[in-house]
């Protein structure tokens, strides 16, 4: 385990984490898509300051993404609409993941597919590498096979691609889920029976803008997923509503760049966060948030960060581990 819950100093709180069979030093996660394997952030920030990074999703086939524009910046946000680039399993077992075996935190291999046996496929070649030491499942893919629902959205999909990979891993299997929905909570459920050992919520919101000059849609796909501030309590009330569903960790996000945003999750049921679109901002948010969630536990005499998890969710119905 290159992350191992080490505390360092027993006069400092314990900001240590455990997911499944991971354990993380510091309860933060860089979210996928948004820090590459951590080697663009290297020169600007220590990484052995991180609880870890997930990766790119990647899929069982290459992908070049969609047509730019693939960003846009929006009030308190960005509109992104990357179209899962990535080299494909092949390249990417080839080329990359043997350069994250020296990271001095938690690697969790990401997933995307547009089949159940896509995700069984790649989470099975990503998982029996030793550089990642979890996966992630990112499951806001449309299935091929149903005219392109999306599995987090339909319960059925999303507990089929959930048992096909834990079917296939011992290793830590976190499933994302999507906003786009109804019910989060009830796609929480199904995950959870389905194997996952935690839950990160959420993955973007959809959106569009419209370039009123061109009267035509800002990103080249037309739609995309809506990150950053302007989501933040959309994610915090579904970290709320799913914290009081299931008993596995969550890893909350959705617009997190300060330790009180990261304190709004941890408070509602999240027993990690995951900074993404944060980092774009500012490459120290990561930092800033470990050391104000710090000081917020001393203020207050707390000497764990688990024991304040879920505080201000009065029907919580996790496990504070
Ligand atoms: C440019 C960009 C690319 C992303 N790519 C992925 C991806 O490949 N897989 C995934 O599961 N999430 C992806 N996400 C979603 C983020 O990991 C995160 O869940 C979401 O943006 C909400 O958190 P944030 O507001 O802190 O960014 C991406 C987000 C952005 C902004």
């Amino acid at each position: 385990m290159v992350n191992g819950a080490v505390r360092v100093d027993p006069t400092e709180p314990d900001l240590s984490v455990r997911i499944g069979r991971l354990e993380l030093r510091y309860p933060t996660l860089m979210g996928s898509g948004c820090y590459g394997s951590g080697e663009e952030y290297a020169p600007f920030i220590d990484l052995s300051l991180l609880g870890g990074v997930v990766l790119k999703s990647v899929t069982r086939l290459p992908r070049l993404g969609n047509d730019p524009p693939r960003l846009a910046a929006v009030p308190s946000g960005m509109l992104n609409a990357i179209g899962l680039q990535n080299p494909g399993i092949d390249a990417y077992l080839e080329r990359d993941v043997a350069k994250f075996a020296d990271r001095p935190c938690a690697v969790i291999g990401s997933v995307a597919g547009f089949s159940v046996d896509d995700y069984a496929y790649v989470t099975k070649r990503l998982a029996a590498r030793d550089e990642i030491d979890a996966v992630e499942l990112n499951i806001s893919c449309p299935n091929v096979g149903t005219e392109g629902e999306t599995f987090a959205c339909d319960p059925e999909l999303a507990e089929a691609a959930t048992r096909a990979a834990r079917a296939v891993t011992g290793k830590t299997l976190i499933v994302k889920l999507s906003p786009n929905v109804t019910d989060i909570a009830r796609i929480a459920r199904i995950a959870e029976d389905a194997g996952a050992d935690a839950l990160a919520v959420i993955n973007t919101v959809r959106g569009m803008a419209i370039d009123v000059e061109r009267q035509r849609p800002r990103l080249g796909n037309g739609s995309g997923g809506l990150s950053g501030a302007a989501i933040r309590p959309i994610a915090v009330l579904a970290v709320y509503e799913v914290a009081q569903a299931v008993r596995i960790p969550i890893v909350g996000q959705g617009g997190i760049e300060t330790a009180r945003d990261a304190l709004e999750f941890f408070l509602a049921g999240a027993s990690a966060v995951g900074i993404g679109t944060g980092n774009f901002t500012d490459a120290q948010a990561p930092v800033k948030v470990v050391a104000g969630v710090r000081d917020y536990l001393i203020a207050r005499g707390k000497t764990r960060l688990r024991d304040i998890v879920g505080a201000a969710n009065p029907a919580f119905a996790g496990v504070r581990a």
